[in-house]
């Protein structure tokens, strides 16, 4: 049980660790390109350091010297890995990599930890098969661990994806470099954009309109680069809330990535009255980054989060419930049902803990309302091994009125395992 002791106003400045999204790809394309790749500031959590792990399996040679990390491009064609792969808590590693796994000529197996292999894959799996890859995995191909039989080339595809989902949009136009065919997805809304901005970045023709991405004539990745990543707005998202509801409090969050298919939240912040505001702003690496100055917010309105938005603030959604509970009204949370196949069921995780906490809650199959201006009453939470659960209902524990005793978080690491350090730092004013 860790309790959370934290108590005051939090002030100061941080850069909150590297994009999650962002190190995978780099990872990977950096991988898979015909030339050398160094990453800065790539996120030494557990999920990045799983990929960059796999790829070193796949006869990649990777380079970490504590600081920069180099990869010697391999080319399109990999080596057939010794042992299965672990993508550990992994989602992003496991649905992507798979894409380039379809398109190798030779066998693999991939499985994640005890919540990864509960996780849905027919999602990637039934357009990689409709692209000619063997695909196979527990219940009908459903569940890790997976089998791959890749073939090369592919077939092309035309894919309509049922889910906003970046990391099916990812596999699909990942798989897609290994066929000359037409390949073309299209999502019914706008989900995050890493991969086509990266492939474009190498060299691939990809284009982009509306809800379609397709990609064009050259799909080989052939460039030296230096791919900067930027802080990770997801993890922000934490202390931005913290910031809004702890009085007194003042903060700076350095280098936050603002491409537009992450700041959901800060469209929420806006609408609910949080103070903040955004300076500096530049393109790093082709993507928009900036500084959020974040102070306490004595005013916040209940508001609804439903649609098209979802995707663009997806992992914000429990610590955006947190931020609901001090809200003048009732929150809205619909259309996210995709939360409840996450790390855990976040729906339930949310839900279950707030009641805990003795804020009143109403669940439904696709999202949540929330009451606010709750007094949160301490007690005992529960991640289910989700690092998201385990840092929002830290947060929470900042004011509540007794402690807050969290269950696990060493799940933490799988996205920031600095997270209490710097925390801690805001304190120490
Ligand atoms: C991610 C996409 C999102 C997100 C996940 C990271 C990515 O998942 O929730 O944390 O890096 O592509 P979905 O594509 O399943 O929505």
């Amino acid at each position: 049980m860790y309790e959370v002791k934290f108590k005051g106003s939090l002030k100061g400045t941080l850069r909150v660790p590297s994009d999650k999204s962002i190190s995978h790809r780099s990872i990977m394309l950096g991988s898979i390109n015909d030339g050398e790749v160094v990453v800065k500031n790539f996120l030494r959590s557990e999920d990045c350091l799983n990929t960059l792990k796999a790829f070193k399996a796949l006869g990649v040679n990777i380079e970490d010297d504590g600081s920069l990390i180099k990869i010697h491009g391999k080319g399109k064609f990999l080596k057939e890995p010794f042992d299965v792969l672990d993508m550990g808590n992994s989602g992003t590693s496991i649905r992507l990599i798979s894409g380039i796994l379809a398109g190798q000529p030779f066998y693999s197996v991939l499985t994640g930890d005890r919540y990864l292999r509960k996780r849905p894959m027919d999602r990637i799996a039934v357009p990689l098969r409709m692209m000619g890859a063997t695909i196979l995995g527990r219940e009908n191909g459903k569940y890790p661990p997976l089998t791959i039989v890749g073939k090369n080339p592919l077939n092309g595809i035309d894919y309509k994806s049922p889910k906003a989902s970046a990391q099916v949009k990812s596999c699909i136009l990942l798989a897609g470099l290994f066929t000359d065919e037409e390949v073309k997805v299209t999502e019914p809304a706008k989900s995050r954009d890493h991969t086509e901005r990266m492939l474009k970045a190498f060299g691939v023709d990809v284009k982009v309109d509306g809800l379609t991405v397709s990609l064009g004539k050259n799909r080989v990745l052939k460039a030296d680069m230096e791919i900067d990543v930027p802080a990770d707005i997801s993890s922000a998202a934490f202390f931005m809330v913290a910031a809004a509801i702890v009085p007194g409090s003042e903060i700076v969050l350095k280098d936050v990535i603002l491409n537009p298919t992450r700041t959901g939240i800060l469209d929420v912040m806006e609408k609910m009255g949080v103070n903040f505001e955004i300076f500096n702003k530049r393109v790093v690496s082709g993507e928009e980054v900036g500084d959020i100055k974040v102070s306490y917010s004595p005013d916040l309105k209940a508001t609804v989060i439903e649609g098209d938005i979802i995707p663009r603030l997806i992992d914000e959604l429990p610590v955006i419930a947190v931020l609901a509970t001090q809200a003048e009204g009732v929150t809205l949370i619909k259309d996210a049902a995709e939360l409840r196949v996450k790390e855990s069921d976040r729906i339930n995780a949310v839900v279950s803990n707030l009641r805990n906490l003795g804020v009143e809650v109403e669940e439904f199959e696709d999202g949540m309302a929330i009451k606010g201006k709750a007094t949160l009453k301490g007690g005992e939470v529960k991640t289910f091994g989700d690092h998201r659960i385990a840092m929002s209902f830290i947060i929470a524990g900042l004011i509540s009125s007794s402690s807050i005793y969290i269950d696990d978080i060493h799940c933490i690491s799988t996205s920031y395992p600095g997270f209490i350090k710097d925390l801690q730092q805001f304190f120490n004013f």
